[in-house]
């Protein structure tokens, strides 16, 4: 029984995740790199090695060194590079095979005059996300910035990075396939113009698409445990998603036909991250029962609406387990995981840094 709001890993789904996409790689000779922002854990980690996954994929340089001092000694920061990290970016790229990814050009010098020695450098490319990177068919400034880079003598030049993280507006598996053929051109745009490597990944496409021709390394995160929101787009079945927040059941309340279940889990624990499923925003789904949400979120409660019998019914057991809208962002509030199997604990960065 759990006192607390609890996150349980189950382990054989998260296998099975790791292993749908890393044989999807290795059948095509695509150097699979996953990105470690979901799991954050050197536990989980470790556990890629069995599927041949020999370098990782981070978002900080706290996360670079968390997993570079666990002998994770191929790394790629797939965030922009900014000054404040250039001295610490230098002393790992002194121990390690570290990638770094950029499309300033003033930055790219800077970095250039404070490395000891030779960093492997990506080309920071936008495929219409429009967050960060050149413009994917922007040929022109690409081709700018590279001619810059070839002259600078501590910068290796090593492909070109690409993250379609407006996939998530997808909500079918047709709208994804239709989504990656449209990246796709781009894509051989990119890499016969350049003849370069190039990085890709996003969970929605690299779960449903089967066939990427043109792409040398892959680099999503997301699907080592999927969540409500991945399955709702199309990119897994909600059997996959492989964590669920245990939360203590306070209370319930009646309303006539429908009825609130009151429980121990909050924004705290879930984080506040929500989606919109039938017009209604929701922060989580009831494990084993598909039309029933949480609805509303407060620090430390949450609120689940039902049919009053349901409510009822389940207000009697102690707990109930909820699949949270954004896995990343849960793990991250949670800290830990439980193994729902054998009770083990692995760690995340969060809580161990
Ligand atoms: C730059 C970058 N690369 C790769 C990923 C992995 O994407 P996903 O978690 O959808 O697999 C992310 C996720 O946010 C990202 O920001």
């Amino acid at each position: 029984m759990i006192n607390k709001p609890t996150l349980f890993l189950d382990k054989e789904k998260t296998l099975n995740n790791i292993d749908r996409m890393a044989s999807k790689f290795l059948e095509q000779r695509i150097h699979f790199q996953p990105h470690a922002k979901t799991h954050q854990s050197r536990a989980i980690a470790n556990w890629f090695r069995d599927f041949g996954v020999n370098s990782l994929t981070v978002s900080s340089i706290e996360m670079l060194s968390y997993f570079a001092n666990d002998q994770w000694d191929k790394l790629l920061l797939a965030l922009p590079i900014h000054p404040v990290i250039f001295r610490q970016l230098n002393d790992w790229n002194n121990k390690i095979d570290l990638t770094v990814i950029s499309s300033s050009l003033k930055h790219i010098r800077t970095f250039n005059n404070i490395l000891d020695k030779p960093i492997k450098l990506l080309i920071d490319c936008d495929p219409k996300y429009g967050r960060t990177g050149i413009p994917i068919h922007d040929h022109e400034s690409i081709s700018i910035l590279i001619n810059e880079v070839k002259a600078l003598k501590n910068i290796q030049l090593s492909g070109c990075y690409l993250h379609a993280g407006h996939s998530y507006n997808c909500s079918s598996i047709e709208e994804i396939q239709r989504f990656y053929s449209s990246q796709s051109e781009h894509i051989k745009a990119l890499k016969n113009t350049f003849q370069t490597p190039i990085y890709f990944g996003d969970t929605p496409t690299c779960s449903v698409v089967n066939n990427f021709s043109n792409i040398d390394v892959a680099t999503p995160g997301n699907f080592v445990f999927y969540d409500i929101m991945q399955a709702t787009i199309g990119s897994c079945n909600v059997e996959d998603i492989s964590i669920e927040l245990a939360c203590p059941v306070i209370d319930w309340k009646s309303n006539g036909n429908q009825a609130q279940l009151i429980i121990h889990g909050g924004a705290v624990h879930f984080s506040k991250d929500s989606m919109i499923i039938n017009e209604q925003t929701i922060y989580g789904q009831l494990s084993g029962y598909p039309n029933i949400y949480v609805h509303k979120l407060s620090q430390e409660h949450g609120l689940l609406y039902g049919p009053s019998p349901l409510i009822e019914v389940l207000a009697e057991q102690t707990q109930v387990n909820i699949y949270p809208v954004h896995s990343c962002l849960t793990a991250q509030s949670m800290g830990f995981y439980i193994d729902r199997e054998n009770g083990l604990e692995y760690d995340h960065m969060s809580k161990n840094h």
